[in-house]
């Protein structure tokens, strides 16, 4: 059996987001796994990060948080509260965020426990990180409510993409320091949800924590892939852009369900960073989605879509993109 760890961030027990966060917990446990959870307001965690991290001091003249961790590493240093929650989180093998989407983000007691809890040597260090980080071999999961509407956050959508906005979360904060990240859980414009609708949704992460330690992970980038001299990635990039053939139904514009379904599984695997498409409005014959593709050589790329192309898409273009370092 594994151990979890869930923070919760949501100031109203009764919220939908704390139901959420109670009814994961429940399945985990019913399922035998450990569950330990941090509802980070009914503990009253103290997010602003400065010195009460902190038991030792480093340097009292100037205040240099990692210098801080790394000397409260080293001398068992860290304040009781945030000493509690990096044990927590060493031990967990699967890590779950559980918020409202609050301006595209985390509310800010959440972001002040990663603040103080990632800490530097302890947590992470130079090499430290993606897949040599501390969490390597383990997962995490966010647990959202959200305001918006589903087809706001879809490609072309107003918000801009799911994945695009969680990509702090999954790639600056899990990834980074070693968690897989899986495949967001998101009960969208939560306020406005039925009990039914409710019920329904409670349902499904019940059935989504049964497997969720045997489902795929989304796949990011590894450190060993880029050169170490240049930070350049060594795999190559390529455009792919895809046109809805004119011909076919009346239907214009945007992608239908069944194609986001599969770029969405593309994007888990690592295989596509990310689309633009042309405006709903366009007609099918102006209409284009732009793929932007990491993959060894465009054969792979140009099998990667063929399912894409059975239904009325076909490609038009594959540029293979040249990468070159920053200066
Ligand atoms: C400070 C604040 C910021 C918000 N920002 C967003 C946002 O960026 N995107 C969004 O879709 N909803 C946003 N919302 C709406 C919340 O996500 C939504 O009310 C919540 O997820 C509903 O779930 P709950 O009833 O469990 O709180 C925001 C709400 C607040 C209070």
């Amino acid at each position: 059996m594994s151990k979890v760890l869930i923070v919760h961030a949501h100031h109203e027990p009764q919220s939908f987001s704390s139901s959420m966060a109670k009814t994961a917990a429940g399945a985990l446990k019913a399922q035998g796994h450990e569950v330990v959870f941090s509802d980070l307001h009914a503990m009253g965690f103290q997010p602003v990060s400065d010195r009460r991290n902190f038991r030792t001091t480093a340097d009292a003249s100037y205040l240099k948080q990692q210098q801080e961790e790394a000397f409260a590493t080293e001398h068992g240093g860290f304040a009781p509260e945030v000493e509690d929650e990096i044990r927590k989180l060493e031990a967990c093998d699967l890590l779950v965020f559980s918020f409202p989407l609050w301006w595209f983000g985390m509310p800010a007691i959440l972001k002040g426990w990663v603040d103080r809890v990632f800490a530097y040597k302890r947590i992470y260090s130079r090499g430290k990180w993606y897949e040599n980080g501390v969490g390597h071999g383990k997962r995490a999961l966010v647990l959202l409510t959200t305001g918006g509407s589903a087809a706001k956050y879809s490609p072309g959508g107003l918000h801009g993409t799911i994945e695009n906005v969680l990509s702090p979360v999954h790639l600056g904060i899990f990834w980074f320091n070693g968690f897989s990240p899986l495949p967001p859980f998101v009960a969208w414009e939560a306020a406005h949800l039925s009990d039914a609708e409710r019920g329904s949704i409670l349902k499904n992460l019940e059935l989504r924590m049964a497997g969720i330690f045997a489902e795929p992970v989304i796949e990011l980038p590894r450190v060993a892939e880029f050169d170490p001299a240049t930070a350049v990635d060594t795999v190559p990039r390529f455009m792919v852009t895809l046109r809805r053939n004119a011909q076919t139904e009346s239907v214009s514009g945007s992608l239908r369900p069944e194609e986001t379904e599969y770029l969405r599984d593309l994007h888990r695997q690592g295989k596509l960073l990310s689309l633009q498409v042309s405006s709903n409005t366009a007609k099918n014959a102006e209409w284009r989605c732009f793929l932007l593709m990491r993959e060894r050589d465009v054969e792979t790329v140009r099998t990667l879509c063929s399912p894409l192309t059975r239904g009325s898409l076909s490609i038009s273009e594959i540029t293979a993109l040249e990468t070159t370092a920053a200066v």
